[in-house]
């Protein structure tokens, strides 16, 4: 705590010493200054940041306030259906976050067609939530490592073992992530959930998360632990086709990808998210239902690798049905399946 109040009060001390010369605005912007710096300081505590000199942390404060200002603005514009947050990635640049967390290739993995085993379905709910049906684990965090296509692959692996086994068994990602080299697969350096779901085929199933616990880096591949599930193979759900997406997960979670690069989707805390998205597809997720919202929008829920401090407990609804085919952020682009 000493060290935490420290910096704080050489800033009170400054000021009171100049509040007689300054004008009033300097004075205000000064003051304004001072309790961001204390908030900067908050925020540091909460998420356990630590810088190793004093530039870097004032190099890191401007990016913070630059971050703070953006989504204070956003917040204050109240026709948006979303909120913002100060979440752990406020002292990175936009460019930072991607580079460090996201780890979708973009391209496709194979230029192969898969059947569709839900082409037929005509009828499904008018809403889903697999967590009330108790296919999904708790929320999870890739960390510092692009391995988004392994917790997107895995969450729909460990869906559709608890629809078919009735267990719900939390699996290994850091097992795809030190064994998978399907198609240029590269652990933390990023990689397809349709390699995932492969190598776990070709694996002859995957380890459980507790006898192959997440390491977060690049490690050594072990085969020592016995399999806990296991899958025949993936299917591709038809690209840029949001009602087939519907049909796919209306019976089973989903492995989707998307363009998470936006400010908006870095902070986004709580609605449904509408925000500015593009198609530069870098981040994968697991679709784990649908619904509509109480002003009639309409909505996938997505459960992100990201911890439960980013969005609702670490989900994300976002707009569905929208104008473009793709989906909003390219959600409907490269949504796949495992078959139990
Ligand atoms: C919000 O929407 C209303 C109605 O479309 C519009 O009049 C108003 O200017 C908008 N406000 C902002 C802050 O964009
Ligand atoms: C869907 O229906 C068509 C026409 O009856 C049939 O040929 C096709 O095999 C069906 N697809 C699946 C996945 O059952
Ligand atoms: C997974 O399937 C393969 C091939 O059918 C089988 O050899 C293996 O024992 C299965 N593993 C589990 C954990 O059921
Ligand atoms: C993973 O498991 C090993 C061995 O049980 C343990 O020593 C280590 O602390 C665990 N690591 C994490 C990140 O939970």
């Amino acid at each position: 705590m000493e060290f935490i109040k420290q910096p704080w009060r050489c800033v009170c001390l400054v000021l009171i010493l100049m509040l007689g010369t300054w004008s009033s605005e300097a004075t205000s912007r000064n003051l304004q200054d001072a309790s961001m710096y204390e908030r900067y300081e908050q925020w540091m505590v909460r998420y356990g940041r630590e810088y190793n000199d004093v530039n870097e942390k004032q190099k890191r404060f401007e990016i913070f306030k630059k971050n703070v200002a953006y989504i204070e603005s956003s917040n204050s514009d109240v026709n948006k259906s979303y909120k913002l947050s100060v979440n752990q990635f406020a002292d990175q640049t936009n460019e930072e976050v991607k580079a460090s967390r996201n780890g979708f290739k973009g391209r496709e993995y194979s230029t192969k067609t898969t059947s569709f085993k839900y082409e037929n379905v005509t009828v499904v709910p008018a809403a889903m939530d697999w967590r009330s049906k108790g296919a999904v684990t708790p929320m999870k965090d890739q960390g510092q490592c692009g391995s988004c296509w392994a917790f997107a692959a895995v969450a729909a692996v460990e869906g559709i073992t608890q629809l078919t086994t009735g267990k719900l068994i939390s699996l290994s990602e850091q097992e795809v992530v030190d064994c998978d080299t399907n198609g240029g697969d590269l652990g933390c350096g990023g990689g397809w959930p349709d390699g995932a779901f492969e190598f776990i085929n070709q694996n002859n199933g995957l380890s459980s998360e507790a006898s192959y616990n997440y390491t977060g880096v690049d490690g050594r591949c072990s085969t020592q632990a016995t399999h806990a599930a296991n899958i025949t193979g993936y299917e591709d759900v038809p690209a840029s086709n949001e009602e087939a997406l519907l049909k796919a997960v209306a019976n089973q979670p989903v492995s989707v990808c998307i363009d998470a690069g936006e400010n908006d989707f870095l902070y986004y805390t709580s609605g449904v998210f509408a925000g500015s998205c593009g198609l530069e597809m870098d981040h994968c997720v697991t679709a784990i239902g649908y619904g509509v919202s109480d002003d009639g929008t309409k909505y996938w829920l997505l459960k992100n690798s990201w911890g439960t401090d980013w969005g609702e407990e670490g989900h994300m609804r976002m707009q569905r049905d929208v104008y473009a085919k793709e989906g909003l952020c390219g959600v409907a682009t490269h949504a796949s399946y495992p078959i139990a």
